[in-house]
């Protein structure tokens, strides 16, 4: 539990948050794809990449922390071993769903698994194509969530449109296709983020995208890399917000990654009439990095919908603080996959936020929020074991006129656990 004291005290200060979650798994998975030794720098050390490292070596991949950059000897998927034990995931979907497709191409018997909260997430979403492309995947509940039991095989190409916007989807069909005996194509909708298409190629697959489809030839190896990390721009939403609606700050984040497929919250946030400013963009490792600068400003709400959602999906609950402060009637809608996440985070930030003052409207598909500035009065409020609700709750607990209580606040080390020191930080007073 930690206690979050009544003060708009203004955030300043330079921060350089965590890295990128998404980047960071992947850099693990596909240098264990490759032949030979790749190095990964500013690679996050969190709950959910530690998930993805230990799943790695139970298939016999040699990764080593040498703190300042992490090695991983790849073996190609071929040298992977049968696991003697559950490959467990934790909380971690991504881990979860990417080795799914590269499992289901692996001639031998694996079991993954979870915590309770990944273990009651939507897995019929990839078991569907990859038995399409042959794999034998049998799970619990007639073959909607985890455990999964995989037991790989040869696999052939399929064309596949995707019924629901996934990266996660998308990648674990990815690293099928890459891995199958004919090519594979994959449509999207609607554009998800593109790590997985850029790394890929970086390392010698042949991964096409032409319009909304994205083609994959199988390639018999991939080359080892040398991976940097940009920052998380899902972390620095997270202080982005907190900027803009505590009055009189100014803080800059250093090295964040702004990758197009994930800048939704930046759009929207301008938008509102956040004063946010990008300065000194370089590419790093084939993604755009930049610092963000951000000064306090009134917001006006705004609405939220369709194929946006997906560059923002991971940042919907910081934005719903945002629009509980923001003047005038704001919406999400579209966004009924805020359901399957780590919590059902619909009902989890209708209720918190409600809990402490915001007048919120949950809908089926995502809410409706009557912004006024002063809404939040702090109260009792728990993270519902999701790190992303808890870092929302404590940015609204800045701008509250009463105390605000966090229990379950730990949880944010599964993705991000500077969070607090960095809080803490920028807003100086903040005592636990
Ligand atoms: C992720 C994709 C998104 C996102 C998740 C990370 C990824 O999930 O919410 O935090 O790394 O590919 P979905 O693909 O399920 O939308």
């Amino acid at each position: 539990m930690i206690t979050i004291p009544a003060l708009r005290h203004p955030l300043k200060g330079e921060i350089q948050v965590g890295a990128d979650k998404s980047i960071s798994h992947r850099s693990i998975i596909f240098s264990s794809l490759a032949h030979g030794k790749s190095v990964i720098r500013n690679f996050l050390r969190a709950e959910d990449t530690h998930s993805t490292c230990k799943c790695m070596s139970q298939l016999g991949v040699n990764i080593e922390d040498k703190g300042e950059e992490i090695t991983v000897c790849g073996l190609g998927s071929a040298g992977f071993k049968e696991p003697v034990d559950v490959l467990y995931c934790g909380n971690s979907g991504t881990t979860m769903r990417l080795l799914m497709g590269i499992l289901a191409g692996c001639p031998f018997f694996s079991v993954l698994s979870g915590d309770p909260s990944l273990n009651n997430r939507p897995m019929q979403r990839v078991i569907n194509p990859l038995v399409l492309m042959g794999a034998s995947i049998n799970s619990r509940s007639g073959d909607k969530y985890p455990p999964v039991a995989i037991r790989g095989g040869n696999l052939k190409g399929i064309e596949y449109e995707m019924p629901i916007a996934s990266a996660q989807v998308k990648s674990s069909l990815i690293l099928a296709g890459l891995n199958s005996t004919s090519a594979t194509r994959i449509v999207e909708k609607e554009k998800t983020r593109d790590h997985s298409e850029k790394m890929l190629s970086a390392m010698g697959a042949k991964i096409i995208t032409e319009g909304s489809s994205i083609i994959i030839t199988p390639v018999d190896s991939l080359a080892p890399q040398e991976f940097i990390i940009p920052g998380d721009i899902s972390s620095a939403a997270f202080f982005i917000v907190a900027a803009s609606v505590v009055p009189g700050s100014e803080i800059i984040i250093r090295n964040v990654g702004i990758n197009p497929s994930r800048t939704g919250i930046l759009e929207v946030l301008l938008d509102m009439g956040a004063n946010i400013t990008i300065e000194n963009r370089v590419i790093v490792g084939g993604e755009e990095i930049a610092d963000i600068i951000v000064a306090s400003a009134d917001l006006k709400a705004t609405t939220v919908s369709g194929s946006i959602i997906p560059r923002l999906i991971d940042e919907l609950p910081i934005l719903a603080v945002a629009m509980a402060v923001a003047e005038g009637e704001s919406r999400v809608i579209d966004a009924a996959e805020l359901r399957l996440k780590e919590t059902d985070r619909i009902t989890a930030i209708c209720t918190e936020l409600g809990k402490l003052g915001a007048d919120i409207v949950e809908l089926e598909d995502g809410f409706i929020i009557n912004g006024n500035r002063d809404c939040f009065t702090g109260n009792q409020v728990k993270s519902w074991g999701d790190h992303r609700i808890a870092m929302s709750l404590a940015v609204a607990a800045l701008i509250s006129t009463g105390e605000t209580h966090i229990s379950n606040h730990q949880v944010v080390d599964i993705s991000f656990p500077l969070f607090w020191k960095l809080l803490f930080k920028l807003s100086g007073r903040i005592t636990r």
